[in-house]
């Protein structure tokens, strides 16, 4: 039997045709919807940021998305639409009120605070003087391996080796044991997947729709494989520190100092799941290793830059006992200059990717009424840079901070401001100064190397989550051994 033409072009219609239609004609409505009235149409910004983000998600996906917002904000001021929800902020006032402690903005709150607490004693000045030994003796074996390298390559490359130190420290103080890969110097799969984590957890979340749309395939392509087994892998890490734990516990060994005493005793408690527990200490992992590496990395690439800076730190450090401590350095004031201009110009954290959401009542952000639910995030990156504040703003002058404006205080935040800053950022400082007195004190004349066509251009920030140096190195020579 032949089929009606006519009716089977009527039943087209009804099952494919008229629901495209209506979906097209309500997908129009709703970008039109918000192109003219949603919550941030009347804030300045890129037209195409009215009804989409994909101007920011490219910027993202390529890592260069503080540089995108920078120049958005020098085009539009302190605050710029960076998608129909959501907004940038470079404004003193604004970010006091976002990170204020109480009443501050934040994406969750109550649960928040109580996990913070339990996390924040562990890692006090008081309990880190306990691991004040541990830093001292991997920073020893990172100077050792620099000097090998120098003799036989004729650089060391810091940031590769302070990546280990630090890696070690985190390891040894979460699983109660080190990776050691100060003593197999060469990266083990933690260290590979935690290169690639800060860019791969940028494509997942730019990306999810196409990721959804993947998971609809039969077939699942390497590269999202690729994608998912390395978070995968790192929250296992995570996993092995909490049998880790209940191991010591059980053979009576070593249960401090661990960063994660108190949660475990939280979950014990009833307080908090395994899979919260999970998610805290590879947060803790993550956040604890890679920032403080590429905060050295940057510091003495910085200073390897400067004679002058040189000079003065030799001058301080002489008056440095060699078998130095903490209580030694903690407060040598020209070292804390250059580390303040340091992390001014190449912090790790840099904002934009440090969301908030504006809780009930909205609220009044430079100059604009911001309403409840709408997303901001503070870019520090442009506030750390604001030729406002800081006179001639993209040089490395560790002496603007001998006399710092109230202002520029305010403006420089490393470590963030309020209910979600760094809780790690006593450890940091810790392991911050006591390598930098000891690099110095060995290397006291360094230059960048050319070998292996390193240059300046290896430095360039890249910005997923955290910032790192796009040529994942940092290649030091001292000028007085390549002379001889
Ligand atoms: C130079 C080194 C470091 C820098 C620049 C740094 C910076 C920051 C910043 C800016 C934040 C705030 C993020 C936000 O506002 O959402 C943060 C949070 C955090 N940092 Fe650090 N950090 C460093 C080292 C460390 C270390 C050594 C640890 C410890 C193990 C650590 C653990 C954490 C944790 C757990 C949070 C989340 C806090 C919370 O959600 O309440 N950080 N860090």
């Amino acid at each position: 039997m032949v089929a009606n033409p006519i009716l089977t072009l009527q039943d087209l219609w009804k099952a494919i045709l008229l629901p495209v239609s209506i979906m097209t004609g309500g997908l129009f409505l709703r970008v039109a919807y918000i192109t003219f009235f949603g919550p941030l149409s009347h804030v300045p910004g890129p037209l195409a940021t009215r009804f989409m983000d994909l101007p920011m998600k490219r910027a993202t996906l390529k890592g260069r998305k503080m540089y995108y917002l920078h120049e958005l904000h020098k085009k539009y001021g302190p605050i710029v639409r960076v998608s129909p929800t959501e907004a940038s902020v470079v404004d003193l006032a604004a970010t006091r009120e976002i990170h204020k402690i109480t009443g501050g903005l934040q994406e969750d709150g109550v649960e928040h605070s109580a996990r913070r607490r339990l996390l924040g004693q562990p890692l006090s000045e008081s309990a880190l003087k306990v691991v004040q030994p541990l830093v001292h003796e991997r920073l020893q074996l990172a100077i050792e391996k620099m000097k090998r390298q120098l003799q036989e390559a004729g650089y060391m490359d810091v940031y590769k080796w302070f990546h280990y130190m630090s890696a070690d420290i985190i390891s040894d103080l979460s699983f109660g044991q080190s990776f050691s890969l100060l003593e197999a110097g060469e990266d083990n799969q933690y260290i590979k997947d935690l290169s690639k984590n800060d860019a791969y957890s940028a494509y997942v979340f730019e990306l999810s729709f196409l990721f959804k749309l993947l998971k609809l395939w039969p077939f699942t392509l390497p590269i999202q494989r690729e994608l998912e087994e390395t978070p995968k892998r790192l929250l296992s890490y995570a996993k092995i520190a909490l049998d880790k734990y209940y191991h010591n516990q059980l053979q009576g060994g070593r249960l401090t100092p661990m960063l994660f005493s108190k949660l475990f005793k939280a979950r014990d408690a009833g307080g908090l799941t395994e899979q919260e527990m999970i998610a805290e200490a590879a947060s803790n992992i993550l956040g604890g290793g890679e920032t403080v590496a590429v905060t050295l990395a940057y510091l003495i690439w910085a200073v390897s830059r400067s004679p002058s800076v040189q000079a003065r730190l030799r001058e301080e450090l002489a008056a440095v006992p060699d078998d130095f401590t903490y209580e030694h350095v903690r407060s040598l004031p020209y070292l804390g200059m250059v580390l303040d201009e340091s992390m001014r110009l190449y912090n790790t954290v840099v904002g934009g990717s440090l969301r908030r959401s504006v809780p009930e009542g909205g609220r009044q952000l430079a100059g604009y009424y911001i309403q409840q639910g709408t997303t901001v995030a503070i870019l520090q990156y442009s506030l750390q840079r604001d030729g406002a504040i800081f006179k001639d703003p993209e040089a490395f002058r560790p002496e603007r901070w001998e006399t710092p404006t109230q202002e520029m205080k305010d403006a420089f935040l490393p470590y963030g401001l309020g209910t979600r800053s760094c809780v790690g950022m006593h450890l940091a400082n810790m392991e911050l100064r006591i390598s930098a007195v000891r690099f110095f004190k060995v290397f006291p004349s360094i230059v960048m190397s050319s070998a292996e066509g390193m240059s300046d251009d290896d430095m360039e920030m890249m910005n997923f989550f955290l910032v790192a140096p796009k040529g994942h190195r940092c290649l030091i020579s001292v000028p007085s051994l390549v002379d001889k």
